[in-house]
């Protein structure tokens, strides 16, 4: 199966920057109209313009909306629903991490990410999957994270909002078997981004270069996944590591090990 995307519309969150911009640029090849939303407008209107130099014909929509507010996420697909743009694709991808000790990290921060990595992702899809589903078609990207799916001290709230987003993830798309609309859940392991600095482990030392993806690689990958139905996207070599089925007799020790290292780094 290879579902063709021309005539469609996307929406992606998290177009402002890293994956969602390259997720952005793959899809402005063949769908019809893009609506790229982030809080930065200037980078959106400069993807915006990027993309129509790319392609004449692409209709861009710049939405600049803080997803982690829930009336200004509502308002945004208020206002697309009223302008008659329907969505056909959703790229659900706007997140972000918070590196550190869990009692250390900074409350509003880790609020934030759960209201966007869980909540946000959650009323998007709870607002656009009735209207897939009614015209029989809808491509969803979740972007999770391997971070959901082995448990990373360091990364404790983080990994827990990837966790929550996996496992969404699968359920609906068994939810949504039959009814025309794809559901693919992408779980990258480390891809250089902006995630890094904004999750404050950019001074780390770097995880081995073996695990890491290109942004670009990544996207490719990704919206690869989706058109042909995939339920899981892990890119490059962890893709081929049973990740969740890791047994906790051998999982404990290693938390506990990097467990004290974190603590160690922050006192
Ligand atoms: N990079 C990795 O190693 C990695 C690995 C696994 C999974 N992921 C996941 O991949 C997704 C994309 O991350 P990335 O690596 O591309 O990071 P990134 O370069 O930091 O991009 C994050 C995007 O999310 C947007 N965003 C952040 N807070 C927002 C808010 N409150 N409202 C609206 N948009 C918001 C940012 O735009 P503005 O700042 O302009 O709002 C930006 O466009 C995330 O869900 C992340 O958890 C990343």
């Amino acid at each position: 199966m290879t579902l063709d995307f021309r005539g469609k519309t996307a929406l992606v969150t998290g177009a402002s920057a890293g994956l969602g911009r390259e997720m952005a640029r793959i899809l402005a090849r063949d769908v019809d109209t893009l609506v790229l939303t982030a809080r930065r407008q200037d980078r959106l209107d400069d993807l915006a313009a990027e993309l129509r130099q790319f392609r004449s014909e692409l209709r861009v929509h710049v939405r600049a909306v803080d997803l982690a507010d829930r009336a200004a996420t509502s308002a945004m697909l208020d206002g697309l629903a009223s302008e008659g743009i329907a969505v056909d694709i959703l790229i659900n991808n706007a997140g972000y991490g918070v590196y550190g000790l869990f009692e250390k990290n900074d409350w509003s921060k880790l609020e934030g990410m759960l209201e966007l990595n869980m909540i946000s992702a959650t009323l998007l899809l709870h607002r656009l999957i009735p209207g897939m589903v009614k015209r029989g078609f809808g491509a969803i990207l979740n972007v999770g994270s391997t971070a959901g799916m082995v448990e990373m001290p360091g990364f404790a709230g983080y990994g827990a909002t990837k966790a929550y987003f996996n496992h969404l993830s699968e359920a609906l798309r068994g939810e949504l078997s039959g009814t025309g609309v794809v559901l693919t859940a992408l779980c990258p392991g480390p891809v250089e981004t902006e995630f890094q600095a904004v999750a404050g482990t950019d001074k780390r030392g770097k995880l081995p270069a073996l695990i890491h993806v290109d942004v670009v690689d990544c996207a490719e990958q990704a919206i690869a996944g989706l058109k042909r139905g995939r339920a899981r996207v892990i890119p490059g070599l962890l893709g081929a590591v049973p990740l969740g089925g890791l047994p906790r007799l051998l999982t404990r020790p290693i938390f506990a090990r990097a467990g004290k290292k974190v603590r160690r780094e922050e006192s």
